[in-house]
């Protein structure tokens, strides 16, 4: 790097913190712009005196914006060194041994969310602060007192600064997104940036609506008498505050290393996005002896995990038409190693994602890819277009079977019945998982059943014999017959499976299960008020039932005599009792466990409800009932303490 490259590096890494710290609008990796970040420092340590003012090494942590009132944190909220392999941690070893040979190691996640400092005087949280630039942050109390993991009182009466890092989990995140897609809004790129965004709202409730979660991971001023780290944060635990889903303390390189891999190896599997793992002197007395460069503790260090945002480019759009005949648009990118899987595909949504996010071939582009979920598109690089860039035009027909597509604006849909798409993911889904769980249906094989002839509806599944799999490609004798073993096992299961693998729209796992238990066999003649009259049904699901049914009653009486799928035991209708037909909803600490009193309630036709609203009839109560008795109390719902409910029943 010479000086003019280098002033250029400070530049970019300036517009990428802005976009990242104040815009909540990241245009980088985090990857890529470490990787700059630390070709400036090994300049700035070979030309120091080139450094310039602006430099991001010269600053102490994030930037603040305006809106909030600014507050100066009691102590200084302090940012990590991060290193990134076993030899960066044996170097950082090395350096932390030389200041303190008798130490231990706090390792504990680190969370991918937005920090935030907690003031509690008297035992009553007073107030909430952003991290901002370390020293000085956005004050944030009215939102950070939505949060319901932040207890606003605590059992700790000195004054204490307790930090930590606020959170979306994954599935949250994802059902937020879900929603701003109902609505055409604009979708958060990552967890991180939601956390951020939902944290620094103007308005309270908004924050409120976002379930944001506070995972602690330190503590400022405090009086705290514990020697160790990890009893200190023990302690804040006791205090009501969230435990970090895994932690150890380590007493050396190989302990570190080995809880290191199993966090790696568990983060698809945590709620909440983790990006690496921090390493901490434990002795606190030692932590006070080591101190701290300009930016950071001596003592501790973050342990990067591999990246799951990676830049990669828009090579084609291809179109996927799933078993409704809905057609998804799914972006095939430049091959990517994301933390270890090659990723070659990125879901779209739909098309007005494309239009909003305004993906041309191509573009550039910021994938994430995390647990389980399609990898996705988070952000076009629109910065770096060169002009080649081609917009996408929307299709007017099905790409597998050419007939003219369906436009409801958001939504592209293939109507034909016979499509070959639609056919094929209806013959997967009913093997899958949640449905009649099928082992060997996966998509090649449904595809070669498909094309040679011997299958067009699930119903010729169950026709297949030897023979007919003997002709086919690929198999051989143990193969055919593990399928026809595996066709033969569906037969005799339960019949919300049944339900399920039919493929109705709007029902899925849960629905099905509903519509099993309350009318076996004969859900084919329930009426609409029947249907709507279960609980989570509502009138569009009930239509969708009805005319399935109404189009499909001979193919569903035949397979349900292939099937033979086991219907539920028939629920006895209870005897005339104060509950029958009644809402009730259990709080507090009862002489048995909650669990137990539900199912007497419900073997009484009661229904039980987790929540109070309107058309709850009775709360019941036990000891230390909170504001579910508040609110029932509120509303004029009929209170009964447990003994008041048994004398009823008397
Ligand atoms: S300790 C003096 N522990 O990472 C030590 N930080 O890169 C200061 N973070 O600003 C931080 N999880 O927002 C610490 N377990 C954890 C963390 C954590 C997430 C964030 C925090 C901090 C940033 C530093």
């Amino acid at each position: 790097m010479n000086k003019n490259e280098y002033k250029k590096a400070v530049e970019k890494l300036n517009l990428w913190a802005k976009h990242y710290y104040v815009l909540d609008d990241p245009i980088t990796t985090d990857e890529v712009y470490d990787e700059l970040y630390h070709e400036v420092v090994s300049y700035e340590e070979q030309n120091s005196k080139d450094i310039l003012n602006d430099s991001p090494t010269q600053r102490v942590g994030d930037m603040i914006s305006d809106g909030f009132t600014k507050e100066k944190h009691l102590s200084r909220m302090w940012s990590l060194e991060d290193i990134f392999d076993s030899d960066g941690l044996m170097k950082w070893l090395e350096k932390t041994y030389k200041l303190d040979k008798n130490i231990s190691f706090y390792c504990e996640p680190k969370y991918d969310g937005a920090s935030l400092d907690l003031l509690y005087e008297n035992g009553e949280l007073v107030k909430g602060i952003t991290r901002g630039d370390g020293n000085i942050g956005e004050l944030i109390t009215q939102n950070v007192k939505t949060i319901k993991s932040i207890p606003l009182t605590i059992e700790h009466k000195d004054t204490i600064e307790i930090r930590g890092e606020v959170v979306i989990f994954k599935d949250e995140f994802e059902k937020i997104n879900e929603l701003r897609l109902q609505n055409n809004e604009a979708l958060f790129a990552n967890p991180r940036n939601a956390a951020a965004g939902s944290l620094r709202q103007l308005d309270s409730s908004i924050t409120a609506a976002r379930n944001l979660v506070f995972l602690p991971y330190g503590i400022g001023i405090n009086s705290l008498p514990q020697k160790l780290l990890h009893d200190k944060m023990n302690y804040i635990y006791e205090l009501g505050f969230r435990q970090p889903p895994e932690r150890a303390v380590c007493k050396n390189i190989d302990e570190i290393e080995s809880i290191y891999k199993q966090m790696v190896h568990d983060r698809d599997s945590y709620s909440m996005m983790l990006d690496g793992m921090v390493i901490k002197v434990d002795e606190i007395s030692s932590q006070i002896d080591m101190a701290y460069t300009v930016k950071v503790p001596r003592w501790a260090v973050a342990y990067k995990f591999p990246a799951v945002e990676k830049i990669t480019t828009v090579k084609n759009i291809v179109l996927q038409v799933g078993r409704t005949g809905a057609v998804t648009p799914v972006a095939i990118v430049e091959p990517t190693d994301i933390d270890g899987v090659v990723v070659e595909r990125a879901t779209l949504h739909n098309f007005d994602e494309i239009d909003r996010k305004d993906i041309r071939l191509r573009d550039k582009v910021i994938i994430l890819r995390s647990g389980d979920v399609i990898p996705k598109i988070i952000k076009v690089l629109t910065h770096e277009r060169t002009g080649k860039e081609k917009v996408y035009e929307r299709p007017t027909k099905c790409p597998v079977c050419e007939s003219e597509l369906l436009d409801e604006g958001v939504l592209l849909k293939c109507q034909n019945l016979e499509c070959e798409a639609r056919v094929v993911n209806s013959i997967i889904y009913f093997a899958s998982k949640p449905c009649l769980n099928i082992d060997g249906l996966g998509n090649k094989i449904v595809e070669q059943l498909f094309t040679s002839g011997f299958v067009k509806s699930v119903v010729d599944l169950f026709e297949l014999d030897l023979e007919k799999l003997l002709t086919l490609d690929g198999f051989k004798e143990k193969k055919a017959q593990n399928l026809l073993d595996a066709l033969d096992n569906a037969r005799g299961s339960e019949y919300w499976r049944f339900i399920n693998a039919l493929g109705i729209e709007h029902i899925g796992e849960v629905a099905s299960k509903t519509l099993a238990d309350n009318f076996g066999f004969s859900f084919i003649n329930a009426t609409k008020e029947e249907i709507i009259a279960c609980d989570g049904i509502g009138e569009e699901m009930a239509d969708s039932v009805l005319e399935f049914v109404r189009v499909n009653a001979l193919t569903i009486a035949k397979l349900q005599e292939i099937l033979q799928p086991q219907e539920p035991p028939k629920k006895e209708e209870a005897k005339e009792n104060p509950f029958k037909g009644k809402t009730a909803v259990l709080t507090g600490t009862m002489s048995q466990s909650r669990g137990v009193i539900k199912e007497m309630l419900e073997s009484l036709g009661a229904k039980v409800s987790g929540s109070v609203s309107k058309k709850t009839d009775f709360l019941i109560y036990g000891e230390d009932a909170g504001s579910k008795y508040d609110k029932a109390v509120k509303l004029g719902v009929q209170t009964l303490t447990e003994n008041e409910m048994r004398e009823l029943l008397a």
